[in-house]
């Protein structure tokens, strides 16, 4: 039982981009240098890919590609998070990251902030069981009340890596990697998204304080008042 919206897509053209994006993406990585924080635990990253530092040296196309087909999925799910809301999400933040064969890499809990609004990851080589699942920590304090061995409610979604395959989520839920048992390395591309305004190309954070959630509040009051008034009439 899943409690929270958790999203899941395969591409079906994956194979014909896959060896591309593969020799792309391990061009790109590297060992993060000392005092930088991330969640992974051992293995390798690519530098943060946003606006102001693209991908070099020649990843751009393959990686603008695969964002559009992201960014299409992303605003089905916005149209159907939010229906009415004019804006679109945009990507604005990604990376590719490499948990080793054999090395028991993995990523600690953590979450994506409340800047942005969906995060997620596109898996692009990850050719065997064992290599890492997607564990998502259900946020509802309901999750952790059970009784006997009956499962009513279930505090972690785990998602099996498949190539080709995209899932994303809110980006404030909290979620981790497993270890990489397997022999092969698991390589990963994550993101982030944010709402832009369609016409000014305007970004909006998704903090508690923004534009973007105030019209998203006031739109949800407007329909508690129209049906509240409907049903006291
Ligand atoms: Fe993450």
């Amino acid at each position: 039982m899943r409690l929270v919206p958790i999203f899941s897509h395969d591409n079906g053209d994956y194979e014909l981009f896959r060896n591309e994006i593969i020799h792309i993406a391990r061009k790109n990585l590297r060992v993060p240098n000392d005092g930088e924080w991330y969640t992974s635990r051992g293995g390798l990253r690519s530098p943060v890919i946003d606006d102001s530092c693209p991908m070099e040296p020649d990843g751009l196309s393959v990686f603008a590609d695969l964002n559009n087909w992201i960014e299409w999925k992303l605003n089905e799910s916005a149209r159907e998070l939010f229906s009415g809301l004019s804006v679109r999400l945009k990507i604005n933040r990604s990376w590719i990251c490499m948990n080793r064969a054999r090395s028991g890499d993995w990523n600690v809990p953590h979450d994506h902030g409340s800047d942005n609004y969906l995060s997620g990851v596109f898996y692009i080589d990850v050719p065997s069981d064992d290599c890492g699942n997607l564990y998502i920590m259900n946020p509802n304090v309901v999750s952790f009340f059970k009784s006997g061995n009956e499962r009513s409610y279930s505090d972690l979604s785990e998602m099996v890596p498949r190539e080709g395959r995209l899932i994303y989520f809110p980006s404030d839920l909290v979620h981790f990697v497993g270890p990489n048992l397997s022999n092969v390395d698991r390589i990963a591309y994550s993101f982030n998204s944010i709402p832009v305004d369609p016409l000014s190309g305007k970004k909006y954070s998704t903090g508690y304080s923004s534009e973007f959630t105030d019209s998203v509040y006031g739109m949800i009051r407007d329909i508690h008042k129209s049906t509240s008034s409907s049903g006291d009439d």
